[in-house]
């Protein structure tokens, strides 16, 4: 299945984390590949690229970015850092300010000289499959954000790294519409300021739903995290409690599941977020089902035409050093190196991935979702395919390590700050 071709041509989607390492591992090989990055927005960064915008950003684009001004890494710089570019020290930091995560994404897209090859301020519109004798390529339209001027170019392959954090997921709860207070979504959060004084209830204990609550709690009256994940079993703020999800909303209140009621003035959804791809043509095949997209084999390669590749489709991973293997695995299988098992065989395997889940407790929602091991596991099958080497254990220990950490204290476990010592062990250094 490999592409016999001595130079591959390729278009890449999106300049966030996961573009920029497609682009470091085709630059390094010029003989292979010729290459094009687009991007909608006028620079590098994807979601780390904070916006003051709250719905459309200057182009009239829905503003990407859910990055929100106080976020700090929940990650390591250790563990966060792509395999071959450390970030740089911050006097010793390892949870970093959103703009230093950007500051390092900049340096990366200078150090690779990726810049000149990024094609800015275009909206990738339609792609799709253009199927030869024994082959397919792909015709990929886009337009310009400000001329509107519309192209389409042919390439051999295609890497999708748009980011999946953009579009909100709300929850349809009954009586949502009729409340009079202030509903956002974490997406549209920018800073606490706005809940001072406030009582807000908070849906949804991912890491925005702790992360907000926890922000929010320093000036809000109180603050109620409801979920329907296992109560928390650190300490929260004095001022914010658990409470089960919403069963319903009225003009002034929210009832919980189970039916006490509660008195509040906002509404912070931090339910997560869409898969969203508007641009693969119905021709591509691409189902997005309950925040499952396929069909995947190993949670990127697109069954039926494997030259196209989604990025960071895994949930709860360590996104760069991930995306940083992936891209391995792609352009080794474009160069004819590594071969894919056949369309029926990737079916049944990533079939038997979803059963495998679903027997593990996973709700069918969770079909991407790796906490825990499954992300070694995933790491590990990329490697085999791949022949490539795992995340290091220092990395893989240490990012344990934080997640044991913030399930013990999660108001504080960013005060700590760690050093890799070698390729097995990591040092806590105060
Ligand atoms: C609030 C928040 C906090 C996070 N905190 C951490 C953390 O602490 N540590 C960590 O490791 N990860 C964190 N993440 C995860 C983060 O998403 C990943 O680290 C990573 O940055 C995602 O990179 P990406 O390239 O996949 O997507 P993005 O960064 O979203 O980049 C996608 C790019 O594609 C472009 N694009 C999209 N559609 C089109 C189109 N049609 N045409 C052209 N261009 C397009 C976008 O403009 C964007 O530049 C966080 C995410 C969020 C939302
Ligand atoms: N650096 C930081 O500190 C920081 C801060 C914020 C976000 N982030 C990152 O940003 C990304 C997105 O995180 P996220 O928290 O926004 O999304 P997320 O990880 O998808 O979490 C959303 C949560 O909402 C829950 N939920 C969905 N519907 C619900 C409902 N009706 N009632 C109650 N709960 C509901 C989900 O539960 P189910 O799983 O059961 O669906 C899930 O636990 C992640 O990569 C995260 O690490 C990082």
């Amino acid at each position: 299945m490999a592409l016999l071709k001595s130079r591959i041509k390729v278009a890449v989607i999106g300049a966030g984390a996961a573009g920029l390492c497609c682009g470091r591992h085709l630059i390094a090989e010029p003989d292979r590949f010729e290459f094009d990055i687009y991007e909608q927005q006028d620079d590098v960064g994807g979601t780390w690229r904070f916006s003051t915008y709250i719905g459309e950003d200057q182009y009239g684009l829905p503003v990407h970015s859910s990055m929100y001004k106080n976020l700090r890494t929940n990650l390591p710089k250790e563990v966060m850092a792509f395999p071959d570019f450390p970030f740089q020290d911050w006097d010793g930091r390892s949870f970093l300010h959103h703009t230093e995560v950007l500051n390092y994404l900049e340096e990366y897209a200078k150090h690779y000289g990726l810049y000149e090859r990024i094609k800015f301020r275009k909206l990738i519109e339609n792609i799709r499959p253009l199927k030869q004798e024994n082959m397919t390529e792909w015709a990929v339209s886009f337009s310009d954000v400000v001329t509107k001027e519309k192209e389409t170019y042919i390439y051999d392959a295609v890497m999708v790294c748009n980011g999946h954090y953009s579009v909100p997921y709300f929850p349809e709860i009954p009586g949502l519409n009729d409340f009079k207070g202030v509903v956002i979504h974490s997406h549209d959060y920018r800073e606490p300021q706005d809940f001072k004084d406030l009582k807000v209830v908070v849906l949804g204990a991912g890491a925005s739903g702790i992360d907000i609550a926890i922000e929010v709690s320093s000036v809000a009256k109180e603050v109620i995290l409801s979920h329907n994940t296992p109560p928390k079993t650190c300490p929260l703020p004095s001022n914010t409690s658990q409470e089960k999800g919403i069963e319903s909303v009225e003009e002034s209140s929210v009832t919980f599941i189970g039916g006490k009621k509660y008195k509040c003035d906002v509404l912070i959804i931090c339910t997560g977020y869409l898969y969203h791809y508007p641009f693969f043509d119905p021709s591509c095949n691409v189902e997005i089902g309950d925040q499952k997209v396929s069909p995947l084999y190993l949670h990127m390669f697109l069954i039926d035409y494997p030259t196209l590749a989604i990025w960071a489709v895994p949930k709860l991973i360590i996104p760069f050093p991930i995306y940083d293997q992936q891209s391995k695995v792609f352009l080794k299988f474009l160069k004819g190196l590594i071969e894919l098992p056949s369309p029926e065989v990737m079916r049944a395997e990533t079939e038997k991935d979803f059963n495998s889940r679903l027997e593990a407790g996973f709700k069918a929602r969770h079909a991407h979702v790796m906490p825990g091991d499954w992300q070694w596991e995933y790491d590990n099958a990329l490697c085999e395919l791949g022949k490539i080497d795992p995340v290091p254990p220092a990395v893989r220990n240490l990012f344990r390590h934080v997640h044991h950490l913030r399930t013990l204290d999660v108001i504080h476990y960013k005060d700590t700050n760690y050093n890799l010592v070698d390729n097995k062990t990591f040092k806590q250094v105060n």
